[in-house]
């Protein structure tokens, strides 16, 4: 399949990095020469693993995945797209209750940095009610979480 060229950032908190990540993640992957996923290191979500953790947990997650490979940020993403001569930036979207917090951060990504173009992916059906916050609550009530996160991500929320 021919990939369209250049660089793609997959960027979020991924605090913890979901089964729903990783499908975007791959699908991104199938559509561009190289994607890299990067994560905001002063995003205001409050902590879970540390921005290292995160990183080495994706890495676990989607070695599998050839064209990709992992970053963290700081500052403002537009910013750093730019710097990074990025095509695009690669959201997920899962349903309509998404739409308002993605155009507006893609409209104002937009006006920091035109070059780039915002792109949205959609999740497949098993995964589209997956979020990082729904796996920290059901964690935090002692609920299983196996079905939402790759495995090196569960096994390291049991570690704690
Ligand atoms: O997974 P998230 O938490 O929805 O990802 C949000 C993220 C990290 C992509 C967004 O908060 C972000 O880009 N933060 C960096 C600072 C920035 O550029 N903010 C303005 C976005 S319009």
């Amino acid at each position: 399949m021919m990939r369209t060229k250049g660089l793609a950032l997959y960027p979020g908190s991924f605090d913890p990095f979901t089964l729903g990540h990783l499908d975007i993640l791959e699908r991104a992957c199938r559509l561009f020469e190289h994607v890299e996923v990067t994560i905001a290191r002063n995003s205001e979500k409050t902590g879970f693993f540390t921005t290292d953790e995160r990183k080495a947990l994706i890495e676990a997650s989607a070695g599998h995945l050839q064209n990709m490979s992992v970053h963290i940020f700081e500052g403002l993403l537009a910013h750093h797209a730019a710097q990074r001569k990025a095509v695009a930036l690669i959201r997920g979207l899962r349903q309509v209750s998404d739409f308002d917090y993605e155009t507006r951060m893609a409209f104002a990504n937009r006006r920091l940095a035109p070059e780039v173009e915002t792109v949205f992916l959609t999740p497949s059906e098993e995964q589209a009610l997956t979020s990082a916050s729904l796996v920290r609550e059901i964690h935090r009530h002692g609920g299983d979480i196996s079905s939402f996160v790759p495995a090196p991500v569960h096994d390291a929320i049991m570690r704690r």
